[in-house]
């Protein structure tokens, strides 16, 4: 398929000023293949299994390699973008909306692609089930398709992978993750909030909520689309020190909306 070759040449090029780590052998289909050495990783694949792969469940990061092709942050985003199976083909015109205010959200949504200036950032708000995630991965692959660099992550897996950067002999750096956060033309940043920041005497732990303030502070006046099941002040009160100067960068050029209606979980 024309697509899926595509895909395979791009990360190919891609990859082919990159450090050459080693060879391994695929014995199913007798090829033997470089392993590269990226900033987020050791990546590898013998030709036939990526593209049956990509059949698989890889599609949606055969997507991203074909819609942001020549992007620097491509390995990364492709290496580290979890989308879970019930998100896989959301779309904006999939989303059906129950209510009043998840009309607005679906509109405000596609306004927001046709409108996309690298600027303004959007905060989607509204308990589970609602349909934040699914109109957050949306738009990420909407700008996309427009030639733009997007990254779709949980506010707790940026967390867990700054702190993997801490073990020894870890291949990516802390800076590298920051440069891609402050680079990347559409950060969507799913589930702020649900990240765990521990409690100490009254006050909370300052690491998780320090990162946090540094992304929204790479990302003042450049797109962001942040999910969350919180509410400002929830926010503020979660990232205590931080959390007022947290909220004033989430809110700067952003529009909000409260998704109410019923969990879609629940109805299926
Ligand atoms: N209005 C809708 N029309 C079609 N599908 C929907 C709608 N709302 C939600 N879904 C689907 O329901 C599932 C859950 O939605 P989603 O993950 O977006 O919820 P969420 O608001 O992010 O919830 P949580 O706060 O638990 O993360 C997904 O598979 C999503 O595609
Ligand atoms: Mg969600
Ligand atoms: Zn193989």
């Amino acid at each position: 398929m024309q697509a899926e070759n595509n895909s395979f040449e791009i990360i190919k090029n891609l990859l082919k000023n990159q450090k050459v780590a080693g060879q391994e052998y695929c014995e199913k289909h007798n090829e033997t293949y470089d392993l590269i050495e990226t900033p987020g990783g050791i990546v590898g694949s013998c030709s036939i299994c990526w593209r049956e792969g990509i059949k698989k469940e890889d599609k949606a990061m055969a997507e991203i390699a074909i819609e942001s092709k020549g992007a620097w942050q491509t390995p990364f985003i492709m290496k580290n973008e979890h989308v879970s199976d019930d998100l896989k083909d959301a779309k904006l015109n999939t989303y059906k909306p129950t209510d009043k205010t998840q009309e607005q959200a679906k509109k405000l949504a596609i306004q927001y692609i046709k409108q996309f200036n690298g600027e303004r950032s959007l905060i989607i708000s509204g308990g589970s089930g609602r349909g934040k995630s699914h109109i957050g991965i949306s738009i990420a692959n909407a700008i996309r398709q427009m030639g733009y660099t997007a990254w779709f992550v949980k506010s707790r897996d940026i967390l867990k992978l700054i702190q993997s950067t801490y073990e020894d002999g870890s291949a990516l750096t802390e800076d590298y993750i920051m440069k891609v956060i402050e680079t990347i033309d559409l950060l969507v940043l799913d589930d702020l909030g649900a990240e765990y920041i521990k409690p100490i005497q009254g006050d909370s732990e300052s690491w998780a909520s320090d990162i946090l303030y540094n992304v929204f502070e790479l990302r003042l006046n450049k797109a962001t689309v942040c999910t969350t099941n919180y509410s400002m002040s929830a926010l503020e009160q979660k990232y205590s020190r931080n959390g007022e100067r947290i909220n004033s960068r989430l809110l700067y050029k952003a529009d909000t909306i409260r998704l109410q209606g019923e969990d879609y979980r629940l109805t299926i």
